[in-house]
C-alpha cells in the first residue's frame, strides 16, 4: 500500500492542532475533523430521535466490529465492543478458567489497568507475579518467556507497548511460546494499535483489549475486546448484557427469554453502547485504514529520527528502545525532565512526563519540522 499524503491529512483533518505542537497521542489522540462532524451529526439526529431507527444504530455497531476485524486481521465475530480498555482486561481476569494455585505473570511497571484486575484474583487464590524490569526499565521478555514453562503459570498479561517508555513486545515470540506452553496470552493494546501494525492471524493471542481514545483517534467511550474464537465457549461472561443472548434482535418479543448466549463475542457486550461514539470510532478507524497502519508506523519512525540524532549528538539519554522494540512513543530522559517539560510547554508543546522522561508521542498528523523545533527548544534550556 503506497504512502498517503500525510501533509494533506494534517491540513484536512487536524486543523484543530495547528498553532500548537501536539505530541501527546499516548494520552489522548485528537479527533479528526471528519470524526467530529460524524459525532455532531449523531448528536443532531438525537435532538430529533424520530429521525433515527434501531437498524441504523445497530448497523453502526456491526460496522465497528467489521472495521476492528480488518485492523487486526480477525473475524468480526471475535470482537465485542466496549467502552474502554479496562473492561476487556476484566473480561479476561474474571472470565478465564483460573483456579486456586494458578499464577498470572505480568511485567512490573505495567499500566495499572493491566495489574489491578489480576491482583484482585488473590481472593480466589490466584497469584499475580510481577516480573522485575530490565536495567533499562523495560519488560524482561526473556524472563516472561521462561516463566511460561512453569505449568502453574496460566496467563501472561502484557501491554503491546509500555505506556512509560514505549517498549513494544515481540508479540510473535510471546505468541509462539504461549501456544507451545498452553498459556493464555492477554494483551493491552491501547498504546500501540493505530500506530503499530498488528496481525492476529499471523501472531495469535487469546484476548486483546483496546480503548479508542489514544492512537485510534476515537471518542472516549469507544473500544473493544477481541476474544479468540476457539476460546469464546471457555471465557465466562462475567456481566450480563441484555443483548448478549440469542433472540434479542427482535424487539417485539423481548420477553420470550432465551437462555442461550450468543455464539460470538457479542456475549461480552454491555448494550446499550454509546452509538455516537462508535459512529466516531468507525470514521477514525476508516481514516487509519485508508492511510495504512504500516505507513503510519513508518511516518512516526521518521519523526523520531531527528530527536534520536539530536540526543546522540548532545549525549541525552533516550529511555525508549530503538530498533525492533520501538513504537510510537519516544521518551527523552533529559535531566530535570519535569522542569524541561514546563519550559517547552510554555512554548506550545504538549507531551507528558513519565518516569523521569519527557514522553513524545507523535502520530500521523505530526511533522519532522515540529520534532526539530522541540529539540531546538530543549537545546536552549
Ligand atoms: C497501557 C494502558 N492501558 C490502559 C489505559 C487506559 O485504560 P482505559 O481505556 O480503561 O481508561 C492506558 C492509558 O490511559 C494505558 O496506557
Amino acid at each position: 500500500m503506497s504512502a498517503p499524503d500525510f501533509a494533506a491529512i494534517r491540513r484536512e483533518e487536524f486543523a484543530g492542532i495547528t498553532g500548537a505542537i501536539y505530541l501527546n497521542s499516548a494520552s489522548t489522540g485528537p479527533l479528526p475533523a471528519r470524526t467530529v462532524r460524524r459525532v455532531g451529526e449523531y448528536a443532531a439526529l438525537r435532538a430529533s430521535p424520530f429521525q433515527m431507527n434501531d437498524h441504523d444504530l445497530f448497523s453502526e455497531l456491526d460496522r465497528a466490529r467489521e472495521l476492528t476485524g480488518r485492523l487486526l486481521n480477525v473475524s468480526p465475530g471475535e470482537i465485542a465492543l466496549a467502552f474502554n480498555t479496562s473492561y476487556g482486561l476484566n473480561v479476561a481476569a474474571r472470565g478465564l478458567p483460573l483456579e486456586r494455585g494458578d499464577i498470572v505473570v505480568a511485567s512490573d511497571r505495567e499500566f495499572p489497568a493491566n495489574v489491578y484486575p489480576w491482583m484482585r484474583l488473590a481472593e480466589r487464590g490466584v497469584t499475580l507475579e510481577l516480573v522485575p524490569v530490565t536495567p533499562e526499565g523495560w519488560p524482561d521478555e526473556a524472563r516472561l518467556l521462561e516463566r511460561m514453562a512453569d505449568p502453574r503459570v496460566r496467563v501472561v498479561a502484557v501491554s503491546l507497548v509500555q505506556f512509560s517508555n514505549g517498549y513494544k513486545v515481540d508479540l510473535a515470540r510471546l505468541s509462539a511460546r504461549a501456544r507451545a506452553t498452553d498459556t493464555f496470552l492477554v494483551v493491552d493494546a491501547i498504546q500501540g494499535l493505530g500506530a503499530v501494525p498488528v496481525d492476529l492471524a499471523a501472531t495469535p493471542v487469546d484476548i486483546l483489549s483496546c480503548g479508542g481514545q489514544k492512537w485510534l483517534l476515537s471518542p472516549w467511550g469507544s473500544g473493544f475486546v477481541y476474544v479468540r474464537r476457539e476460546l469464546i465457549p471457555t471465557v465466562e461472561p462475567v456481566v450480563m448484557g441484555w443483548m448478549a443472548f440469542e433472540g434479542t434482535d427482535d424487539f417485539t418479543r423481548l420477553t420470550d427469554y432465551d437462555p442461550h448466549l450468543r455464539e460470538d463475542a457479542r456475549r461480552y457486550e454491555m448494550v446499550s453502547l454509546p452509538f455516537q461514539d462508535f459512529a466516531g470510532y468507525n470514521t477514525s478507524v476508516e481514516l487509519l485504514l485508508e492511510a495504512g497502519v504500516a505507513n503510519i508506523a513508518g511516518h512516526i519512525a521518521a519523526l523520531h529520527a531527528p530527536v534520536l540524532e539530536w540526543a546522540a549528538r548532545r549525549g541525552v539519554r533516550i529511555s525508549s528502545p530503538t530498533g525492533a522494540h520501538a513504537s510510537g512513543i519516544l521518551c527523552v530522559a533529559i535531566p530535570n525532565a519535569a522542569e524541561a517539560y514546563k519550559a517547552v510547554r510554555a512554548q506550545g508543546v504538549t507531551a507528558s512526563v513519565r518516569e523521569g522522561a519527557i514522553r513524545l508521542s507523535p502520530h500521523l498528523f505530526n511533522t519532522a519540522d515540529e520534532m526539530v523545533r522541540v529539540t531546538e527548544m530543549l537545546d536552549r534550556l
